[in-house]
């Protein structure tokens, strides 16, 4: 059996009272938590950075998955990697060299991964598999959370998912395959069924008032 994993994006939880929220979704059954890193450059919108990354760690022992949504990505990522970051994924055309990225992630002891993005081409994974943990799909245009899904990132899955089961049967590492926006309860299992094993939601998961059963709800239609 594939291990799945439930992602909230504290994008859409309350900034006011992050620790809690992160410690309440967490016990509440999510896996890794999401964290969205927006620069008004790359995209256009401000989120959060490397210091409430830090300040953050304490509260939980789940894996942070850091999704940078900026450019340039090379700087950033020791910070993120000093704050107690687990996983960083970046956008491929966000930085000069991707390759050089990928590397610097792992030297700097995090999970590395890709992010692409509707319009960006899947080619981008061809000569790096051996430096993925992660390869993030996305289902939205970057910048902001509470969108509604691009129905084409279906396909885009599927395709990801035949590339990373390839590398696999040929021995290659194990590659997690991450869907992020517009995800809800009525579309996730057709995602799952797309060969996603990992799903971000941010306002179907902190827009619901009870983070436990939204979340087990998920978890209910991923494993059916
Ligand atoms: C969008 C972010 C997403 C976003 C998801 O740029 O990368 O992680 O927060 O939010 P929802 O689930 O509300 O689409
Ligand atoms: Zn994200």
């Amino acid at each position: 059996a594939t291990t799945t994993r439930i992602a909230p994006s504290i994008l859409a939880a309350d900034f006011a009272r992050l620790g809690e929220e992160v410690r309440n979704v967490v016990a509440a059954g999510a896996d890794w938590i999401h964290f969205d890193v927006m620069d008004n450059h790359f995209v256009p919108n401000l989120s959060i950075g490397p210091a409430v990354c830090a300040a953050l760690r304490p509260h939980t022992t789940a894996p942070i998955d850091v999704h940078l949504m900026v450019e340039p990505v090379d700087d950033i990522i020791p910070q993120f990697a000093e704050a107690g970051a687990d996983i960083i994924t970046f956008h491929p055309e966000a930085t000069r060299h991707p390759d050089r990225s990928l590397a610097l992630i792992r030297d700097h002891g995090c999970k590395a991964g890709l992010v692409f993005s509707p319009a960006t081409s899947l080619d981008w994974m061809d000569y790096v598999m051996d430096k993925l943990d992660v390869v993030l799909v996305m289902s939205v245009n970057p910048g902001f959370g509470g969108q509604r899904f691009i129905p084409s990132a279906l396909t885009k899955l599927a395709h990801a998912r035949r590339r990373i089961d390839a590398w696999q049967q040929d021995g290659g590492q194990p590659i997690a395959l991450e869907i992020d926006g517009g995800v809800k309860i009525d579309n996730i299992a057709s995602i799952r069924a797309a060969g996603a094993d990992t799903f971000v939601a941010g306002s179907a998961i902190f827009g619901h008032p009870d983070y436990a059963s939204i979340i087990a709800a998920m978890r209910a239609e991923i494993l059916k």
